[in-house]
């Protein structure tokens, strides 16, 4: 469909919203976007006409809803390009989806072997791999970033190892935005047998994603930061790979037998969805990604882009800014700090402007101690952002300095 930012914008009823009297400027999609029309409409219409548990009835109700269930499913498969829809675990969230994985490979973790992580982590990719080091003796190691923000490839090659056996990195940095060559980070990895999560939570908006090319051994994604519900998110895994992980949680769904003294598990994916599922999210889920499907995401890109552009020329301008992260490809997230100005009062002052940012260290202390700072403001923009919400954001942080500074 071709691309229209203002027809795109009536679909998301919030941003009618007016915050302290002023039209809300949204720019904080890194945190999480919001959601159109369609997807709030398909989860109340699934629960008002055709709802019920999923696998469980031979009702009719049951059966579309498994049907609606499971078709979201081969939505997120297709939109990964993963080879099968078992490939396709539905989780709670990103956050989860890791602790899936790093709770899962326990069995086959010794004292000292390694893992991976990029210094740019978000501690969702960071905390599940402690608890291997804290219970098991894993070792983690840290890979470094170039000044402009990008992984460095060099520290990356060196950190591999034959004691590596997961590499967990973060396809797009939440704080800068830099986006790792995923491809080569995978290659390299396998090549001294490590397995590689790519954690696809700021990815999954903005980059054309296919899981068979990168060759991933999982990726991670999030619904609710690609204009769905919150509450559910999906792992994708190769099929051998989630066979090989001890399941995470136990309960119905997840077994294929329960006697007194044994209990045997379903196939992947069921052998990771114990309990009633967010049947409801994750039919939003599905019905996001059949809505964002309709835009060449090439054309988003450079919407997306051209808004950054906007906003990091302006930035660029204002005395003592600093912007972090500024590699070529980057998607459009911009942290920045004002010198003699907490990051915290920037967004609060903004706010009465109307203008929504994130402060803080955004889940992301190892990356802070990196660049040498607590905490940064940031303003990330998504498919509905418009060049006047970059005015209004450039005007309103004006005003925000002159009464800080
Ligand atoms: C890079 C990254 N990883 C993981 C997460 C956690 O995802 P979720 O909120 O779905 O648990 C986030 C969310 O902020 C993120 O930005």
């Amino acid at each position: 469909m071709a691309f229209d930012v203002d027809l795109i914008r009536a679909q998301f009823p919030i941003l009618q919203r007016e915050i302290n009297g002023k039209p809300l400027i949204y720019l904080d999609n890194a945190a999480s976007a919001q959601k159109p029309d369609t997807v709030l409409d398909v989860m109340s219409d699934q629960a008002r006409h055709a709802y019920a548990n999923v696998h469980r009835g031979l009702h009719t109700l049951a059966n579309e809803t498994t049907e609606a269930y499971e078709g979201a499913r081969a939505k997120i498969q297709a939109f990964l390009n993963a080879p099968s829809p078992e490939s396709v675990v539905f989780t709670k969230g990103g956050t989860e989806a890791i602790n899936l994985v790093a709770s899962g490979i326990t069995d086959s973790i010794n004292s000292g072997d390694e893992i991976v992580l990029a210094i740019s982590e978000h501690h969702s990719n960071i905390v599940p791999w402690h608890f291997l080091r804290e219970r098991h003796g894993a070792v983690l190691k840290w890979v470094p970033l170039l000044e402009d923000g990008r992984l460095d490839m060099d520290a990356y090659r060196q950190a591999l190892g034959p004691k590596t056996r997961m590499v967990a990195i973060g396809h797009m940095s939440n704080v800068l935005g830099t986006v790792v060559d995923a491809k080569e980070v995978v290659r390299l990895a396998h090549e001294v047998g490590a397995q590689v999560l790519l954690d696809g939570c700021q990815a999954g908006v903005h980059l054309d994603i296919d899981v068979q090319d990168i060759d991933c051994d999982f990726y991670v994604l999030t619904a609710h930061k690609i204009y769905g519900p919150t509450g559910i998110g999906a792992l994708y895994g190769k099929l051998d790979a989630l066979k090989a992980l001890r399941p995470y949680q136990g309960g119905g769904e997840m077994i294929e037998i329960v006697e007194m003294d044994r209990v045997t598990y379903n196939e992947p994916p069921h052998k990771f969805e114990a309990g009633t599922p967010p049947i409801l999210q994750a039919i939003g889920f599905g019905e996001a990604i059949d809505w964002l499907s309709q835009f060449n995401k090439e054309d988003i890109r450079a919407h997306e882009h051209s808004l950054y552009e906007q906003a990091s020329a302006e930035l660029s301008k204002i005395n003592g800014l600093t912007e972090y992260g500024l590699s070529e490809g980057k998607g459009p997230i911009l942290s920045f700090s004002i010198e003699g100005a907490h990051p915290h009062d920037i967004a609060q002052l903004l706010d009465r402007y109307g203008v929504a940012v994130r402060a803080g260290h955004h889940c992301a202390q190892p990356l802070m101690k990196h660049l040498g700072i607590t905490a940064t403001a940031r303003a990330s923009f998504a498919i509905y952002n418009t060049t006047a919400d970059v005015e209004a954001f450039i005007e309103a942080l004006h005003k925000a300095r002159g009464l800080l500074l």
